[in-house]
């Protein structure tokens, strides 16, 4: 109730509100996020939660960073209206038993490694659109197989909202910026822009061309041969439907993920 009341005032005069969901630990990249968002409707809100049902039980929710006091100081200084922060007894009250399945969309690249990953992520968004009600919400393409499920979710449940992608922020080597990469020893740092580089060299032989296959192997192997210790996947993928390609046709992406030490990188890239 008292967040439907601070959204309601937000909205107040007929202003827009578009919502940020985050799980904090708030770098550049969200900020942009943030930015952009500032640009498209009047007032922003931005949403903190590290949401459990989006973990598999051998995963990092434990260890997941977090610095709550550091990123409200970073939201006030972007300007944003309201910080939604729920914990885990609010947003899943005691027999919460109702949750969202994704199909398809969610079975290949990251659900295939994450089972049950997309779903917990669906459910938290859509406990999200229903709280904050906003008019636009935003994310980021890093996670594209994420983008596109919430694109498909908004379709197929009918939320009356837009949903905006925003650019990936990289660092000036090319890393993909990522809460994760708070985990990267300085080693595997250096080593990590072999992600970002096999994929725009794949994307380029594939844009200009070239065999799909033989570009999606090289690009693996370009990748173990950086430093990483394995590769969970590197596809061309239909950018809407996510279907995989065998060749290339227009709207592609390349999407990857790949595994460094105990972190999992993920990256992608338009191609043409
Ligand atoms: O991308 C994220 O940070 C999370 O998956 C999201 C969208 C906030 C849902 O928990």
């Amino acid at each position: 109730a008292t967040l439907h009341r601070a959204v309601d005032a937000l909205k107040q005069g007929r202003k827009s509100v578009a919502l940020v969901p985050t799980m904090g630990a708030l770098h550049e990249g969200h900020l942009s996020l943030v930015r952009m968002a500032k640009r498209v409707a009047d007032h922003v809100v931005v949403s903190i939660f590290v949401n459990p049902t989006q973990f598999g039980p051998n995963e990092d929710y434990a260890a997941y960073p977090r610095d709550e006091a550091k990123d409200a100081a970073l939201l006030v200084e972007e300007g944003v209206a309201l910080l939604w922060g729920p914990d885990v007894g609010v947003m899943y009250p005691d027999g919460h038993s109702t949750h969202i399945e994704v199909a398809e969309l969610g079975a290949d690249y990251c659900g295939a490694a994450r089972p049950g990953h997309f779903d917990g992520v669906a459910t938290v968004v859509a406990k999200l659109f229903n709280q904050v009600r906003p008019d636009i919400a935003i994310f980021g393409e890093k996670d594209w197989q994420q983008l596109a499920i919430i694109r498909r979710m908004a379709r197929d449940l009918d939320f009356a909202l837009d949903i905006l992608g925003a650019p990936i922020a990289r660092d000036k080597d090319g890393l993909a910026l990522s809460s994760r990469n708070a985990y990267l020893s300085a080693a595997e740092r250096k080593a990590a822009t072999a992600l970002p580089n096999a994929l725009k060299a794949a994307a380029k032989a594939i844009a200009g061309g070239g065999d799909v296959a033989g570009a999606l192997a090289k690009a693996e192997a370009d990748i173990v041969k950086g430093g990483f210790d394995s590769v969970d996947y590197v596809a061309l993928a239909d950018a809407d439907s996510l279907e995989r390609l065998t060749e290339f046709r227009k709207p592609a992406r390349l999407l990857a993920a790949a595994r460094i030490g105990k972190t999992r990188l993920i990256d992608n890239l338009a191609v043409g």
